[in-house]
Order: C-alpha cells, then structure tokens, then sequence
C-alpha cells in the first residue's frame, strides 16, 4: 500500500492510504481531494492518454473550427486544408491569452484580441504588430524568431470522422492505445461512413468527474434507478447483456433491447410500472438498424464514451472542472445517408439521454446526491462487490465488475 506525500493544501487528506489491498473498496476521499484531482489531470489527461476533441463534421470547411477542452485545458480542432486537421492548444504564445472565444465558426487565421498576434490555421505565428516598434522605437528583439513562437499542435488521429488528441510524443498509436475490443466498439459506432452533425446537448453536475465514469460502469444502477428503462425494457437486468472489463481503464457494456416485459427479476425493480405507458410509442420504439438491439457501448478512457440507445447516436465528452464539478458535452449525429426518418428517430430518441433526458436526469440528480455523501465524508469508504471481488467477463448485469476493474487501474497508475 503506497503513501502519497501530504498535499499543501488545506482540505487534502492528511494521508492518502487506501482502505485495504484490492478494489472493492474505494476511499471516499478520491471524489473530492484537490491534490488527488490534481494528480489525476497529469496521469489521465496529460499523460499517455489519448482524448476525444470533435468530429469531422463538426469543422465541414477549411477554417471551420469548433472549441474543445482536453481536461481542464482548452484546445481548437480546425480544418487547415481538405482532408486535414489540427488540434491546437487555445492559448496565445505571447501572453497565454485563450484566442479563441466562440465554440464554432470559420475562419481565415486566429488573431489573438489581446495584442493581435495572428497565427494561421496550423498555428503558425505570421504577424506580430509593431514588430520594429513605432516611429523608429520599440518593437521585439532582433534575435525574435516567429517560427519559434507558434500555438502549440497536439498529435492527432482520424477514426471514422471523429478526431481524438494527445499531449504526449509517447503516447501509443490510438489503436494499441484503444485495444482490439475498444477499436471495435468505436468503429461499430463510427464505421468510416460520412457522419452529420445533429446537435448538441451540455450540462454541469456538481459531482466529481469519475463519478460519471463509474455511472457508464454500472448497469447494476440501471437495472434498478431508471423506471424508463426497466419499464420500456431499454435496458434490464434479465435482458441479454455481457461486462467487458478492458486495460487503461476502458470498458464495454452492451445489452439487447428486448421490449416491455415481465418476468421473475421483475418483482426486485421497485421502479418497475406495468401501469405505465408512453403514448407515443415511437419514443420507446426504434427502428432496426446496424446495432441489431445490441445497445451500449464503450468508454474510450478517460473522455469519451460511445454507444447506442433505440436510434440515437452521440459522443458523449465528458470534462473534468475541478474536483466537485464536471461537465458532460454530447454531440448528437447521424450518417449522411440517413432516410428522413431516421434522422428524426435518431432525435426523437435523443431525448432519452442528456440533461433533461427521460432516463439520463435520473443520473444527473442521484451523481449530486452521491458527491453530498462522499464529499463530506472523505474518510469513509464505499464498496463494489456486487458480483464478487474479482475481475473478469460477465454475461450478466448485476455486477459492479468493471468499477472494480478500474480502481485496479487507477491504483497502480496513481501509485496508490
Ligand atoms: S496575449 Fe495574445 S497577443 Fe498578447
Ligand atoms: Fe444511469
């Protein structure tokens, strides 16, 4: 067991033992301690790990950008020419001024408002005003090098439209960095055909970023929370279903819609209604597509997760913003050759998930609730055994398996 030095600051935790060998228990104090929040910005989002920035579709023209955020830093994806793109550090090279405020637009170049230093679409610096002064005096230093002075551009990779970036030169390929069952699930979601932009939906909740982590870790929860489900049959315990744990912290989680239904497992889902209907049945009722009712997805740690529900498609990115607060961006699309009825079930269906989602406010309103528990009590601790203590591939749902699985991870890559 690894004892972290002491953080300076006041509210860290005095030490930062864990409970006990495994992990199936989780200190409380990994929800709300600023110098563990901290750490976890270096290891997971500015370490060897590659994040989720936008997709292609997103920037349709040479200078289109879009504003993103890789953890807590803010980054611009842009078009700099037909097929190609760049991500590049929102952050002017003069006075580290964020130089670009709107969340999309198009461009010929990036002028910072501060002193106008301009850059172009591949971050180059090209002007500098009053670069020899003004009347014969001023200006920068002779020896100043433009070429030396550009924004900074991440390494970047193209999978199926969606672009995804990396501070680190030693950051595996994108694909060892996924693994074979992750690619998998990013390329069933993204199969290389042209995507478009459907839209947006953004929300804060006031809880710590792993908490939502663990939310897309546990179908346990979804099972028992979420009435729309249960009773629709969107996702339940005694449909089809199977928990991939996965290295780096990636998962997969998939079930099969199976339609409203009872059986034995009914009577343990108190939130189950048999009294309930939805009238416009289309809201419960997707049409059969490419995912053949398998639903769910994958997390791409620690930024994205990927999957499907009835026709709706998203990248749903989620933010870190300080140690009590994080913020979920889902980006809604479709594929080009969508039929008009599709596109309209792919929105429909949109509104299942998301900020005021029929199931999704469900979580948003218990992940507050949770970081009220464990923030005020970081000394304390919670328990994943649902399923057992191990870690391996279940068939079934009532499992906090892959939550285990990650605090594997998370411990030796915290050394903790
Ligand atoms: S901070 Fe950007 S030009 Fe000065
Ligand atoms: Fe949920």
């Amino acid at each position: 067991m690894t004892v972290l030095p002491i953080g300076s600051l006041a509210g860290a935790q005095a030490s930062y033992e864990w409970p006990e060998d495994g992990f199936t228990k989780i200190p409380n104090w990994v929800y709300s301690d600023p110098d563990i929040y901290r750490k976890e910005l270096e290891v997971f989002y500015y370490g060897d790990t590659w994040h989720y920035v936008g997709l292609t579709c997103e920037v349709p023209e040479i200078g289109s950008f879009r504003r993103s955020t890789i953890g807590e830093r803010p980054v611009i994806l842009v078009r700099h020419a037909d097929d190609e793109f760049s991500v590049l550090e929102n952050r002017c090279a003069h006075k580290g001024a964020q130089l670009c405020w709107e969340n999309t637009g198009k461009v010929e170049d990036f002028t910072c408002p501060y002193h106008q230093w301009n850059y172009s679409l591949k971050g180059d610096l090209q002007g500098v005003p009053f670069l020899r002064g003004a009347l014969g005096k001023g200006g920068m230093p002779r020896d100043f090098k433009k070429s030396e002075h550009g924004l900074k551009s991440l390494r970047i990779h193209n999978e199926g439209g969606a672009i995804w970036a990396t501070f680190s030169d030693d950051a595996p390929s994108f694909e060892d960095y996924c693994g074979p069952d992750i690619l998998a699930e990013v390329r069933h979601m993204l199969p290389g055909k042209p995507i478009e932009l459907l839209g947006y939906t953004r929300q804060l909740i006031p809880s710590n970023w792993k908490t939502y982590l663990e939310n897309l870790k546990d179908p346990y929860h979804a099972t028992l929370l979420h009435s729309f489900y249960i009773t629709f049959g969107l996702w339940r315990a005694d449909n089809k279903s199977k928990c991939v744990p996965q290295e780096r912290g990636h998962s997969v989680m998939v079930s099969h819609n199976e339609g409203k239904k009872t059986s034995d497992a009914t009577s343990e889902m108190k939130r189950f209604r048999d009294d309930l209907e939805v009238l416009d049945k289309e809201t419960i009722t997707p049409r059969q597509e490419f995912n053949k009712k398998r639903v769910g997805g994958g997390w791409i740690f620690p930024s994205a997760y990927m999957g499907i529900q009835a026709n709706t498609l998203k990248m749903r990115h989620l933010i870190p913003r300080g140690p009590n607060m994080h913020e979920l961006v889902f980006t809604h699309y479709g594929f080009t050759d969508d039929d008009a009825e599709l596109r309209r079930l792919r929105l429909k269906h949109a509104n299942l998930l998301g900020p005021a989602g029929f199931v999704s406010m469900d979580d948003s309103e218990m992940l507050s609730q949770l970081q009220h528990g464990v923030g005020a009590y970081p000394h304390e601790t919670s328990i994943v055994e649902m399923g057992g203590k191990e870690i391996e591939e279940t068939d079934y749902m009532v499992s906090e398996v892959l939550i285990r699985s990650f605090y594997k991870f998370y411990r030796e890559a915290m050394g903790l």
